[in-house]
Order: C-alpha cells, then sequence, then structure tokens
C-alpha cells in the first residue's frame, strides 16, 4: 500500500468534521422538504432548521440573526457584497465611485472588483510592503470623498497575515465608507466579531472551518442596503434567491460551533507545531518565511527557498506531501500576493505554503520537515 500523504493544505479545505456530517444527515433524505413550502408540516420542520442554524451562526458572531444571508461560498458572498453594495448606490443615485482593497487580497474579491472597474467605478488596489500587512497611514490617503467600500481580508490564504481589521474600520466610518471583510480564512480560525470590529459586510466559507463546501454566509450590518446579485425568488431577504440547501445550513452552523469551541486552544497547539516546523526548515539554510511573522494565524507557514525550481521540489513532495505553492484557485501562476510582497515570479514559485490542520500531530511536522529537507538538498546537488 501507498504511504499515506500528509495533507497540510488546510488553507485550501479542512475535512468537514464527523460531527458535522452527522448532523447533516437527517436533512437529505429523511427530511428533504423546501423550507420555502409553508403549507406543509416537512416544509415548516425544513425552515425550522434553517432559522435554528441561523440563530446559531448569528449568536456564535454576536449580530442578529437578520443579518445572516447564506450563499454557496465566500466566493459568493464576496460578489453579493462588492457588486450588490456598488449596484445599490447606482440605484440610490448615489456619486461614490471609488473601491479600495489590497493587491493581495484573494481573486474572489480582486475579480468581482476588477469587473465593477470595468462598470463606471473607480479601483486603488493599494500596495503593501513586504511584511504583507497594510500601511494604514498609505490607505487612509488613498481614501477620497468618492470612496464607497474598502475591502480588505482578515488573514491572508497565502501568508496568514492578519490585517489590523479595527483601525481600518475607524479610517472607514469617520468618511462614510463601507468596509468589507472577506473572513474565508479567520472565522472559525481567530476571533472575529464583525460589530465589535465595524466591519459592514462579513464573507465566510464553511469549508475553510471543517464544514462543508457549496455553503458560506455574507453578514450585513443594520443599514447598509445591497442589490440582489441572484434573482429568481425572494428567499433570503429578497438577497440571494434559489431553494435553500438545509442539510449545508445545518453543517455550516454546526462546524462554526465546533470550531470556536476550540479555537484558541487548536491556535496554541498548532503555533507550537508550525514554529517547529519552521525551526527544522531554517536548518537547510536559505529558506525564508514569506510575510510577517506576526500577527499571523498559527496554523501558516509560507517560505521561499533558495537554490531549486519550485516545479521540481512540488514533484519530488507531491506522493507524499499535500501542500500548495500558492492559493489553490490560481493554481499554475506564481502567486500575486508573494510577487505583491516583491518576490521575483522564480522566487514565489519556489514558495510552499504550509498550512497545518486539527488533526496535524507533530509526527506529522516532522515527517514533513524531512521530506522537505531531503528533497531540497537533493535538488541543490543537482
Ligand atoms: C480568502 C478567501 N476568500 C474566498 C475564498 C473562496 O471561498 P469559497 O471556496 O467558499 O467560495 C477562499 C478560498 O480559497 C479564500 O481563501
Amino acid at each position: 500500500m501507498a504511504d499515506p500523504v500528509i495533507y497540510l493544505d488546510h488553507q485550501a479545505t479542512t475535512p468537514c468534521e464527523p460531527a458535522v456530517v452527522e448532523a447533516m444527515a437527517p436533512w437529505w433524505s429523511a427530511q428533504f422538504a423546501n423550507p420555502a413550502s409553508r403549507s406543509h408540516r416537512p416544509g415548516l420542520l425544513a425552515a425550522a432548521a434553517v432559522e435554528q442554524a441561523r440563530a446559531q451562526i448569528a449568536t456564535a458572531l454576536r449580530v442578529e440573526s437578520t443579518a445572516v444571508v447564506f450563499t454557496s461560498g465566500a466566493t459568493e458572498a464576496n460578489n453579493l457584497a462588492l457588486k450588490g453594495l456598488a449596484e445599490a448606490e447606482l440605484h440610490a443615485g448615489g456619486r461614490r465611485r471609488h473601491l479600495l482593497c489590497l493587491s493581495t487580497e484573494h481573486r474572489a474579491v480582486l475579480d468581482p472588483l476588477r469587473y465593477l472597474s470595468r462598470h463606471g467605478f473607480e479601483l486603488t488596489e493599494l500596495a503593501v510592503p513586504a511584511s504583507g500587512l497594510v500601511d494604514l497611514e498609505q490607505l487612509r490617503q488613498a481614501l477620497r470623498p468618492s470612496t464607497l467600500l474598502v475591502s480588505v481580508m482578515a488573514a491572508n490564504n497565502e501568508i496568514g497575515v492578519l490585517q489590523p481589521i479595527a483601525a481600518i474600520a475607524e479610517l472607514c466610518r469617520s468618511r462614510g465608507i463601507r468596509l468589507h471583510c472577506d473572513g474565508a480564512q479567520a472565522v472559525g480560525h481567530i476571533p472575529l466579531l464583525p460589530a465589535a470590529l465595524g466591519i459592514d459586510l462579513l464573507s465566510l466559507s464553511g469549508h475553510k472551518l471543517y464544514g462543508p463546501k457549496g455553503i458560506g454566509a455574507l453578514v450585513v450590518a443594520p443599514g447598509v442596503t445591497l442589490a440582489p446579485q441572484l434573482h429568481g425568488g425572494s428567499q433570503e431577504q429578497g438577497l440571494r434567491a434559489g431553494s435553500l440547501p438545509v442539510p449545508l445550513i445545518v453543517g455550516l452552523a454546526t462546524a462554526l460551533e465546533l470550531a470556536l469551541a476550540d479555537q484558541a486552544a487548536r491556535a496554541v497547539r498548532l503555533k507550537a507545531l508550525r514554529d517547529q516546523l519552521w525551526q527544522q526548515l531554517q536548518e537547510l539554510g536559505g529558506v525564508h518565511r514569506n510575510g510577517a511573522p506576526a500577527p499571523r494565524l498559527a496554523h501558516n507557514l509560507n517560505v521561499w527557498i533558495e537554490g531549486v525550481e519550485g516545479s521540481a521540489l512540488q514533484r519530488r513532495l507531491r506522493p507524499h506531501l499535500a501542500i500548495s505553492s500558492g492559493s489553490a484557485c490560481s493554481s499554475g501562476e506564481p502567486s500575486h500576493v508573494l510577487q505583491a510582497l516583491g518576490l521575483s515570479r522564480q522566487q514565489a514559485a519556489a514558495a510552499l505554503r504550509f498550512g497545518l490542520g486539527r488533526h496535524t500531530s507533530a509526527a506529522d511536522i516532522n515527517s514533513a520537515a524531512s521530506l522537505v529537507r531531503a528533497a531540497v538538498t537533493e535538488l541543490r546537488q543537482g
């Protein structure tokens, strides 16, 4: 039998917890009714399950239930937030046309914003220093009277750095600018309460927090008006048409509760393992950490390694180790995030992203470090 592959790609996706699968189970076949069918009991039961899940999520994030809009994931939540806000501004006859994000945002933010920039809006993609952390003074200077929206991710999906969301919210609030935060990599991993931080729109995703794929949510602050981006029904307060996936919604709520229950302890454990991995990799020499060491997700390490060619390194590691050289969503191209930090295409191609997870053990980390050391040593010897 082939050796098991060590999975260290938890920023691409996480395994769905067995307890989450169990919570979802009754809602596939035994109780399959459409929650929009209010004329019969099975439909009402499904609707009650959806509303209970919504309340669980709202309680966990300390917002009102009405703030939670279910989507198919963070990509859709980002699209609804960004395009929905821009379109609502147009409908209301508002004059704000300027949008701002960081150049290191995920494609699920960059692409909708670039789309808007081709349709009458102006976009600033703010550069970041090598730390990957926004320079607040530069951000302040880039804001204009016409700025409608700032979009900054809470935790970066490649280098794990945590942006100063509360300080950014402060800059936005006093200028009447809406703040969107892509929380796909942060919710369930670090404390992130949107109302307390001043976030107007927060995107999250089930499969990044040990829940199912195909479900996420947009958390909308009171008073924020969005234009729907999916038309075809009045579900989700008219903001997102389509029959609700009851099992996935139940799964998302369960996964979030479980993630918050072990969030602090998990972070402490994974930080120790991550730091151990960093120590062991440094023995090679010529290993550079991408992005600021802190503040950073406890389970992320991203390095580039001198003297090896990226694709050759990936090929050597692939049979034994599941890691990534960048974001799972833009595979093939050297990472735009790493290039934004100042790495060349070649350096970015020789980067490795390690994403540790709930079930990662010390033995996994020791094996991963040995595998990388062996592969790099062999490649350097040519
Ligand atoms: C920061 C960030 N935003 C958005 C997404 C997309 O999330 P989803 O797969 O739920 O659409 C990801 C997933 O890679 C991500 O890391």
